[in-house]
């Protein structure tokens, strides 16, 4: 069951879910001045702009623990030539302060294949940065935190596909990006949660056949076999932090909060989704939200995405459900700051396995491009097979 913090995120009170709390502010105020930083007139001066963004999320009595950090890591992207690739799921301080760019796992990657920097920073988890050295093989990528892992991303090994293929010859595997290279290697073509249902439809579509394997997260599967109505094949891996929301928790907030709009991420539960009233990826529902500027909003996603959206959309009243992904909060600004300083923590990939992954990615981005694709809600659940 989420736990609800019904209070803007404005100081981290004992036990507060502040996503912070975990690795931060509270357990290293003193990072900065580890390595020789300190909050002068001209951190002050360089930062003040930054702190106006990140204000309604991070009280100034902490702002000098963070700015010192802040303005070390903007002068090292510029003298190395790096940039930072920071998902939704950052915390503000990282997502607003020093991300380059910003967004879903399908707008990263699109980044990653574009970018001019020699040095790329991936502010998220290893699958991630995965993605990106798979898209620019030249180019040096390194992530703050060898240990941001991802449980649907361990739920599945290549070897595993392999017998999944034995099993099903000449039915597409589609396999979220949400996967190790080695997945990705023996995979047909690559989804994110903007284009899952897309992706699906296409490779029924190539391979002229009714049934698709689309690996690894089950609910994300069963979800988007209620969109296209595709036998899907999957695998029982489940996200961490989405598969403890419930159908009562939305149920109670509804009671609690008359009107409020719920957004759904669509590793959801398919009951979640059906409970829901819009759902889509990370970047759909910021899309929502800003676009249709609901009174009263509930996000039923990870944590740090509720206060990355309140900047673009203050007038909005976010209720917070608490459920942290712990591999995302391995990512601290001490992480991306003696990442840069040192060159540490290089993501490598085998170039046999790394170029089978790509094609199986430009299959992917060479689809049309189109807006985040909504999940209907309301939809009665449909059973996918699980190998
Ligand atoms: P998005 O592609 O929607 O950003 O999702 C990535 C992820 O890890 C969600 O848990
Ligand atoms: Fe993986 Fe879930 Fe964390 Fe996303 S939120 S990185 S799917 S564990």
């Amino acid at each position: 069951m989420a736990r609800i913090i019904d209070a803007p995120l404005t100081s981290a009170p004992e036990g507060s879910c502040d996503p912070r709390s975990v690795h931060g502010t509270w357990g290293a105020l003193d990072a900065a001045a580890r390595r020789g930083l300190a909050f002068t007139p001209e951190v002050k001066a360089k930062t003040d702009h930054l702190y106006e963004k990140v204000k309604h999320v991070i009280p100034a009595v902490e702002w000098p623990a963070y700015a010192p950090l802040i303005a070390a890591i903007n002068e090292m992207k510029a003298a190395k030539n790096a940039v930072i690739l920071a998902h939704n799921y950052m915390t503000s301080e990282i997502f607003h302060c020093v991300g380059d760019f910003r967004g879903d796992s399908l707008q990263l990657a699109r980044e990653a294949a574009e970018t001019d920097a020699a040095v790329i920073v991936q502010a998220g988890v290893h699958f991630m940065a995965e993605t990106s050295k798979i898209l620019a093989p030249d180019k040096t990528v390194l992530i703050p935190d060898l240990r941001a892992g991802c449980s649907l991303a361990a739920s599945i090994t290549g070897a595993d596909v392999r017998l999944i293929k034995a099993r099903y010859p000449g039915v597409p595997v589609v396999t979220y990006v949400n996967t190790s290279a080695d997945v990705k290697a023996e995979s047909d073509v690559c989804c994110t949660s903007s284009n899952a249902a897309a992706v699906v439809e296409w490779a029924a579509r190539e391979w002229q056949t009714d049934r698709v394997i689309l690996l690894p997260d089950e609910f994300l599967a069963k979800n988007v076999a209620t969109q296209t109505g595709i036998r899907i094949i999957s695998w029982h891996g489940r996200c961490e932090v989405h598969e403890r929301f419930s159908a009562e928790d939305i149920a109670e907030l509804r009671a609690a909060h008359p009107g409020i709009v719920v957004l759904a991420h669509p590793e959801c539960p398919p009951d979640v989704m059906a409970a829901s009233d819009f759902a889509g990826s990370t970047a759909a529902l910021q899309d929502y939200v800003v676009e249709k500027r609901p009174g009263k909003v509930v996000l039923l996603t990870e944590c740090s995405m509720s206060d990355n959206v309140a900047m673009a959309a203050p007038d909005v009243d976010f209720i917070r459900p608490c459920n942290l992904c712990p591999h995302m909060k391995r990512i601290t600004l001490e992480g991306i700051y003696d990442a840069l300083a040192n060159m540490q923590h290089e993501v490598t990939i085998p170039e046999d396995v790394r170029a089978r992954a790509e094609h199986a990615i430009q299959r992917m981005l060479d689809l049309p491009k189109e807006k985040p694709r909504a999940f209907e809600t309301g939809r009665a659940p449909v059973a996918v097979e699980l190998v």
